[in-house]
């Protein structure tokens, strides 16, 4: 069986090869820029923009093609992508891929952000999807808990407080490890496809309890300072846009006071109780230290 990962240089897809590579798999990893890809050894790569238009090989600038790609695939891991994926999608039907796992987010259907441009693109691409005719299972994976050091890495590592528009907003983290475990399974086996499956963690707990338990892993106090949404807005990351942020604090206004959905989907598809947030930062807590044992 021979899989296509798209994104194998993400956070979810370089988990995702990692996985299927070690349970014995065939497993093709495409990224924009292939030259930059690294990758277990025996794991092919190839270039794949999902956005560009159907057409030949494309080898002159960097990419190879759709059918290069497709080649012998039976299944595709899948991103969201700002552009249309469809005639990707196209030549992935009609080169015969039996099954796409695509990783979606709950922005796609939350009531909050729907509306928003994290939802609007999410929809967009399950619709292209849909519209391709090929079998899928689409994720939904709560709150990433790998977000807890993209977005207060840098503060906890300088002693600084972590500033929060909303400290009592709710989430429930999910261990990157067990979305890529899933994935896997859904990937290579029938018994837990289905249109989608929403994933998360074991727990709803609020952001200052988040921030709290990175502390208590770490041994020491992390102050939390509330700010206002302005503020917010005025101290954005760069990556980030604006209308991306404003429905992210749409999303975490609405989450406040109210306990986040819990699912038990990670263990009826990979056998194991959903890994906790404390376990996440167990195993990273380098990284919150300045040290470099981070495991990404
Ligand atoms: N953070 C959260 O709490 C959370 C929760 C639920 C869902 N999600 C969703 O999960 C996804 C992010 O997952 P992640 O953290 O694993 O992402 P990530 O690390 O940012 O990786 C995104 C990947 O998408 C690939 N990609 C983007 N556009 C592409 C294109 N046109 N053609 C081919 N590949 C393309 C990139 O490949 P290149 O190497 O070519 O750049 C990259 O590897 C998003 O859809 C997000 O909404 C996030």
């Amino acid at each position: 069986m021979t899989v296509l990962v798209t994104g194998a240089r993400g956070n979810i897809g370089r988990r995702v090869v990692t996985r299927l590579h070690a349970a014995g798999q065939q497993v093709r990893a495409s990224a924009r820029d292939k030259g930059t890809l690294t990758v277990p050894d025996g794991v092919e790569t190839v270039g794949l923009d999902l956005t560009a238009p159907a057409g030949p090989d494309g080898a002159a600038d960097g990419l190879d093609g759709f059918e290069t790609a497709l080649k012998d695939v039976d299944a595709v891991f899948l991103y969201a992508t700002r552009g249309s994926a469809a005639p990707f999608l196209h030549a992935a039907k009609e080169a015969g891929v039996r099954h796409v796992v695509f990783l979606s987010s709950p922005a796609s259907y939350e009531a909050a952000e729907f509306r928003g441009p994290i939802g609007r693109i999410h929809r967009a691409a399950e619709q292209a999807v849909a519209e391709s005719g090929l079998d899928h299972t689409i994720l939904y994976p709560s709150w990433l808990a790998t977000n807890a050091h993209r977005d207060w890495g840098t503060a906890i590592r300088a002693g600084e407080p972590v500033e929060l528009p909303y400290p009592a907003a709710q989430c429930v983290p999910i261990h990157p490890g067990d979305v890529a475990e899933a994935a896997v399974d859904l990937l290579l086996h029938d018994t837990h496809r289905s249109r989608m499956q929403i994933l998360t963690g074991p727990e709803s707990m609020s952001l200052d309890e988040a921030v709290a338990t990175v502390g208590a892993v770490l041994g020491r106090t992390i102050p939390v300072r509330a700010i206002s949404r302005e503020d917010a807005l005025a101290r954005r990351e760069p990556w980030l846009s604006a209308p991306v942020l404003e429905s992210l604090l749409d999303s975490a206004a609405a989450s406040v006071g109210r306990p986040a959905p819990v699912t038990n989907a990670v263990e009826r598809i990979t056998g194991r109780p959903a890994r906790s947030l404390r376990e996440w930062i167990g195993e990273n807590r380098g990284e919150f230290e300045n040290r470099e044992d981070f495991e990404l």
